[in-house]
């Protein structure tokens, strides 16, 4: 049980700087979008919702979250009894960076499909962010996201994220700062 209970508060924990951009983004959104209002084949390139404040506030909320987590894991570790990881630059950076770049690219694939912005892409997002932000911390800091993202923490994130996922823009929608539920 212990071991069950420190394999899944590393994974979230290692996912955190990746879990935070798009939220933050939601509130700090608006602007200038990132295609500049360019179609291809009739159809937004990105779309509005994706901003270029959102995606630089996004990243750096993630990348500050990830150096306030550095500060804090021996000691919140040390509560719970099992070692949770910390991020060097290139990670933070990698994780929180490549979350928004998932989530853009995820836009990209909608409008290609003919989904409106807002549309609900059921899989794509829940999980475009998460393969964003491993695919470029495997970029920008290759041997620290070998050894973190152990192929059970994998698991557990890719289990758990969408959940996550699920729960906060839920929360967010009844809140009010989110259009909609996903
Ligand atoms: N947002 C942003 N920049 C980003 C991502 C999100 O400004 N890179 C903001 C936008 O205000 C966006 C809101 O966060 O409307 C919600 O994000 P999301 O659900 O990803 O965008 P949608 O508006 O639903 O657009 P899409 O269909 O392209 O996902
Ligand atoms: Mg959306």
């Amino acid at each position: 049980m212990a071991g069950l209970v420190g394999l899944v508060a590393g994974a979230l924990w290692a996912m955190l700087p990746a879990y935070v951009p798009n939220n933050a983004a939601v509130l700090a959104g608006g602007g200038a979008p990132i295609d500049g209002g360019r179609t291809w084949g009739g159809r937004r390139l990105l779309g509005d919702g994706k901003t270029w404040r959102g995606t630089a506030v996004g990243t750096a909320v993630g990348v500050a979250l990830a150096f306030g987590l550095n500060a804090v894991a021996d000691p919140v570790g040390a509560l719970a009894d099992v070692a949770l990881p910390t991020f060097p630059p290139s990670a933070a950076l990698g994780l929180a960076l490549g979350a928004m770049l998932g989530d853009i690219g995820a836009s990209f694939l909608k409008r290609r499909t003919g989904r409106e912005r807002g549309a609900a892409f059921p899989g794509l997002d829940q999980l475009d962010f998460v393969v964003g932000a491993l695919a470029l911390a495997f970029v920008f800091a290759p041997g620290w996201t070998l050894a973190t993202f152990s192929p059970a923490r994998v698991a557990v994130v890719l289990v758990a994220t969408p959940l996550l996922h699920v729960a906060t823009n839920g929360v967010a929608y009844l809140l009010g700062v989110k259009n909609e539920p996903w």
